[in-house]
């Protein structure tokens, strides 16, 4: 893990700046001359003028190499938005996204070709959704999406694609037995570790993890919250994590980010904002762990 003191001389393996997307209700982007402006006064989320929702305003945010940042906020305040934009499944509005391993940083990743962004998706991020319905495809073997990702990315060579299928599938404990049954046979706590192993096949420095426990039975989301804080011990693997429990991101999270009605609220180092939580929804959401 990093040492927070060295952050400031890292140079960020991922940073949004000033990053909003709003949508109407055709769920396009939308804002009128009222609420084009960031300071506008919103009811919660959305624009009282033209009704549109802004999921995110202005969000800014970086991860440091190694790093496991957390993303925490009540339902409908922006998370999976958040996710959506980073890795390309959602146009945002305005802002940017850049990583220190393209350009050195120099390029807005928004303003790619679709080409390079589907370039960029494949070997830079790996995506866990909070529905496994839209990262698996739940009728190809967990071996067969595994190995799509990894034809995505390039690799053309069979056997490479089933041993480090299996390894994958080892390593997030499914058994080799299942390795061929399709993923709508798999209980929820299964999905989400065959979606971690596809997401981690092409090796990505950069894993994003939306509510990967959330729905799962106490028991287990401890052993996939075990397996992240595994995969954070064994692999230099960079990650941001979106919750909306608290308790998940004091697990495994060094820094966060507060997220409300699409705004960060607050950030700093997870256990000074559990200690001494400064706004006032932060504050809520901390005395309700207690
Ligand atoms: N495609 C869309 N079209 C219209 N509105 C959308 C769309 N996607 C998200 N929204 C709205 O954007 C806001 C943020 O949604 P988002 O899914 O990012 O929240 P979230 O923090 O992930 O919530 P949850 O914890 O329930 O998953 C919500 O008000 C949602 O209704
Ligand atoms: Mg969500
Ligand atoms: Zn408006």
């Amino acid at each position: 893990m990093i040492d927070p003191k060295s952050i400031a001389a890292a140079k960020p393996i991922l940073s949004l700046s000033q990053l909003s997307c709003s949508f109407n209700s055709a769920g396009r982007a939308s804002s009128c001359s009222y609420c084009a402006d960031p300071q506008a006064e919103l009811e919660r989320n959305v624009c009282p003028r033209c009704g549109s929702v802004h999921a995110l305003r202005d969000v800014s945010l970086e991860v440091y190499p190694g790093e496991i940042v957390g993303i925490v906020g009540e339902s409908g305040s922006g998370k999976s938005t958040l996710m959506r934009c980073v890795c390309f499944d959602q146009p945002a509005n305005s802002g940017a996204v850049t990583t220190s391993l393209v350009d050195d940083g120099q390029t807005n990743l928004l303003h790619c070709s679709p080409r390079q962004k589907r370039q960029i998706r494949n070997t830079l991020f790996g995506m866990v959704y909070q529905n496994p319905y839209l990262g698996l495809r739940m009728d190809l073997s967990a071996l067969s999406n595994i190995a799509e990702q990894m034809i995505a990315s390039g690799c053309r060579n069979v056997e490479q694609m089933r041993q480090r299928g299996h390894a994958l599938l080892e390593r997030v404990n499914i058994p080799l037995s299942r390795a061929g049954d399709a993923p709508r046979l798999f209980s929820g706590g299964m999905q989400q570790r065959v979606q971690i192993a596809k997401a981690l096949s092409n090796n990505p420095p950069i894993l994003l993890l939306d509510e990967v426990t959330t729905g799962l039975d106490l028991s287990v989301q401890a052993t996939v919250l075990d397996l992240i804080m595994q995969l954070r011990r064994d692999l230099e693997i960079s990650m941001l994590i979106v919750s909306h429990d608290l308790r998940v991101i004091r697990m495994l999270a060094q820094r966060s980010y507060v997220l409300l009605n699409g705004r960060v609220v607050e950030h700093g180092l997870t256990d000074q904002i559990l200690e001494d939580p400064q706004h006032c929804y932060s504050q809520q959401l901390v005395h309700s762990l207690l």
